[in-house]
């Protein structure tokens, strides 16, 4: 990578941000197609997202991901919305066009790229999300295109109810909603073809977001967390059966697309994954 007076700056925004594995996944795609650009992680302190974003215009940065605690709390210092961002109310990439900043979400498109490569149809299939947070919501928009059924379970079940409302006027699925507790999980997961799981449980929690013995040889169970490689959800699901699969596919595909954003062109994903998964190999070092 050379780096001159002429190369574009990307980058990632987020607290803490030092184990992200955003930078090599975007450099190795960079360097790989000779495009002129530099992908660095921000290490932006609570309560000065404000100048952090204002700064990044006035120097002319392109584009960059925004990470946890941010995705949200972004959404006021943006100039425009993407119409899947406003849905979701979360924004995982932006894209300066013209000196103007757009947000966009690319984590529904990650996660369901994953689901197709695990499922060829979806149609006619009843998938289960656990959470209805940002990524949970990302998905759901792609997979309400769908004549498929979505049973939504999260813990404030509240929010679950307020997606399926939103979401029902304009969907293809059949949307239902509930909470965690055992008489909600045993209607849903046992008649269900895929589980997701999009809550942090397994990786900032201990646990298991769902009752294990719910799972069976016939389930596809997709948990976006990737750190663990493999959580207690993963582990169960796999004793009892299971096709599995964890975060690491979304994170590249998701950032793929936001690279599409950016440059106008897929990269190569061979290089995206060997690159997540070399860095991802490395974790527990850093
Ligand atoms: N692989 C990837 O590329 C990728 C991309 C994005 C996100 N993710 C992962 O997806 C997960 C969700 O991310 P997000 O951005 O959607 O987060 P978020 O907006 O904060 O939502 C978190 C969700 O998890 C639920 N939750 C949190 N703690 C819980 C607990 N102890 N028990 C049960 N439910 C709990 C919350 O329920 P309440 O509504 O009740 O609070 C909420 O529905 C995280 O693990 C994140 O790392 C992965």
């Amino acid at each position: 990578m050379k780096i001159s007076a002429r190369t574009n700056i990307y980058g990632v925004i987020g607290y803490p941000i030092e184990h992200s594995l955003s930078p090599l996944i975007h450099n190795a795609a960079i360097n790989a197609l000779g495009i002129d650009a530099v992908y660095v992680a921000f290490h932006v302190k609570p309560g000065t997202l404000r100048e952090a974003i204002y700064g990044m215009k006035a120097l002319g940065v392109k584009g960059f991901n925004v990470t946890m605690p941010f995705k949200t709390e972004i959404i006021p210092y943006l100039d425009r919305l993407d119409e899947e961002a406003i849905f979701v109310e979360a924004v995982n990439t932006v894209v300066e066009v013209d000196g103007v900043f757009v947000g966009y979400t690319t984590d529904g498109l990650g996660a369901f790229e994953v689901l197709k490569s695990m499922v060829k149809n979806l149609d006619g299939l009843d998938v289960v999300v656990i959470g209805a947070g940002g990524a949970a919501r990302a998905l759901i928009y792609h997979l309400s295109k769908l004549p498929c059924g979505i049973t939504i379970l999260n813990r404030s079940i509240e929010k679950a109810k307020i997606i399926v409302e939103k979401l029902q006027p304009y969907s293809n699925a059949k949307l239902t909603y509930g909470g965690l507790s055992k008489d909600y999980q045993e209607e849903a997961i046992p008649k269900a073809h895929v589980i997701v799981n999009a809550t942090p449980v397994g990786m900032t929690t201990p646990g298991c977001p769902i009752s294990p013995s719910l799972i069976g040889c016939k389930h596809i169970v997709f948990d976006m967390i990737y750190w663990p490689p493999e959580t207690q959800l993963l582990i169960e699901a796999k004793l009892r059966g299971a096709t599995t699969v964890n975060g690491l596919p979304m994170l590249v595909y998701q950032a793929a697309y936001s690279f599409k954003l950016w440059f106008g062109r897929f990269p190569p994903l061979d290089v995206m994954f060997k690159a997540a998964e070399e860095g991802l190999s490395k974790y527990g070092e850093r």
